[in-house]
């Protein structure tokens, strides 16, 4: 059924580790094939053999217009029509970072490619600007493969953390405090111990990274309560978040409602509309001290590229609330379709939901509040259900630790088309793993 992509995966691990450039798309945790795609075209992917496919995945994240979206196209072909780098200024870099300061609390902002490269930016900010070189990070939460954040947590509560992958020096993960997520005594405790040593917390706004676990109420709120208290700098990721939860970001739901604001922000994803551009930002003290107007370094020779940038822009620019409402209604009519069917079939599960983001958690387990729950999921159940998905033509994230993601062109004929394979793939989940 997928002979091509199986010829593909045996030319790709020939050249690539694991055939794959990013490890989750190996297939690595539901086994399998990973499905080569030649073409995407509004909720609809396309693979090599020609099989189409809902996608649920949206590039992680980013197609929140769904693919090859027209008003995207022609803002791509007509920056690429004018050259695709000069590494110099321009002009469409400075009216994406306009946008984003318009929807987001923060003052100023830099374009990087990546939102490894935010994080890894927005860290060294954070360090440079307090003089201090600890970071506290939660368990579960990604925020790329920068060093010291792939760090996990040592033997007691508010000891540094010890390296989550060969690789990573100890000294480096030893910056690193990695508590669990939704703990304020966690937290509390680390501050307590080392307070005046640490130059950053870093939180996704709302994980995404481990299934959908988002934040208790008002857990953010002291997160940057905590932070200030302790001359800390709070920083949001919005990688995931920015731009998809809603035109503000998780921000929007939370911080601006709650009446606090981030020290830094790092976006990606949403706003390179496809492409590679992300950013970091913040207070304008802060970001003043970035080179060339203040001493800590940092630098790009494609950041704020004017293909991407056209992209990100025309990406933001047609997210109006329309779009947004349109994304909320496909997520929410999906997930609590899912969630029904598998109760109709007597598949053990937990929706957990964060606005338009949601994942299913197989298996009789309580809410998920943090890593150590989301990791006792029937993972074998999740893998049956992915595959009879995928097998009626529906694209899920191929890994339980992942959120799903809708767009915009998840018209009525996309949503039903998910809607039918629900129900042999709730059998598949009930049949499988631990509900057996
Ligand atoms: C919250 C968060 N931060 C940072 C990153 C890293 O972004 P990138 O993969 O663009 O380096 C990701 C990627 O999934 C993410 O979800």
């Amino acid at each position: 059924m997928s002979s091509s992509s199986l010829q593909w995966f045996d030319r790709a691990r020939a050249v690539t580790p694991g055939g794959v450039n990013s490890p989750v798309r190996a297939f690595a945790a539901v086994g399998g094939t990973p499905r080569f795609m030649r073409s995407g075209s509004g909720a609809w992917l396309t693979d090599v053999d020609g099989a189409t496919y809902v996608d649920l995945v949206c590039s992680w994240g980013p197609m929140l217009l769904g693919h090859a979206h027209p008003g995207v196209l022609a803002a791509v072909g007509d920056a690429i029509a004018r050259g695709t780098s000069y590494g110099t200024p321009t002009t469409t870099e400075v009216e994406l970072a306009e946008e984003i300061v318009a929807r987001t609390p923060v003052e100023l902002v830099r374009l990087v490619s990546s939102g490894t490269e935010a994080t890894m930016s927005a860290i060294r900010l954070a360090r440079g600007f307090t003089g201090r070189d600890l970071v506290v990070k939660f368990a579960g939460c990604y925020h790329g493969h920068v060093d010291s954040l792939l760090a996990q947590a040592g033997s007691g509560l508010a000891t540094l953390g010890v390296s989550s992958t060969p690789g990573v020096p100890a000294s480096a993960a030893a910056q690193t405090i990695v508590l669990p997520y939704n703990d304020r005594a966690a937290v509390d405790a680390a501050f307590a111990e080392h307070g005046d040593s640490i130059a950053c917390l870093i939180t996704e706004a709302s994980p995404g990274n481990m299934g959908v676990v988002p934040p208790q109420p008002g857990f953010n709120a002291f997160l940057a309560e905590t932070c200030t208290r302790h001359g800390a700098l709070f920083v949001s990721d919005e990688v995931m978040t920015g731009f998809r939860v809603s035109r503000s970001g998780q921000w929007g739901t939370d911080g601006a409602v709650e009446g606090w604001t981030p020290d830094l922000m790092t976006f990606g994803k949403v706003m390179g509309g496809g492409f590679p551009a992300a950013a970091f930002g913040g207070r304008a003290d802060v970001m003043a001290m970035l080179s060339p107007q203040g001493p800590v370094y940092q630098a790009g020779t494609l950041s704020g590229n004017p293909v991407a940038t056209a992209a990100g822009l025309a990406t933001l620019r047609y997210a109006d609330e329309a779009v947004y409402a349109r994304v909320d209604e496909v997520a929410s009519v999906i997930s609590q379709a899912a969630s029904k069917e598998l109760d109709a079939a007597g598949a053990p599960h937990r929706l957990q939901t964060n606005g338009n983001m949601f994942s299913i958690f197989f298996g009789d387990l309580p809410p998920v509040t943090d890593y150590a729950t989301a990791q006792t999921q029937d993972t074998d159940a999740f893998k049956a259900f992915f595959h009879a998905m995928l097998d009626q033509g529906v694209y899920l994230p191929p890994s339980a630790f992942e959120a799903w993601f809708c767009s915009s062109a998840h018209n009525d004929r996309a949503v039903q088309h998910v809607l039918d394979a629900l129900p042999t793939a709730a059998r598949a989940a009930a049949s499988t793993g631990r509900a057996r």
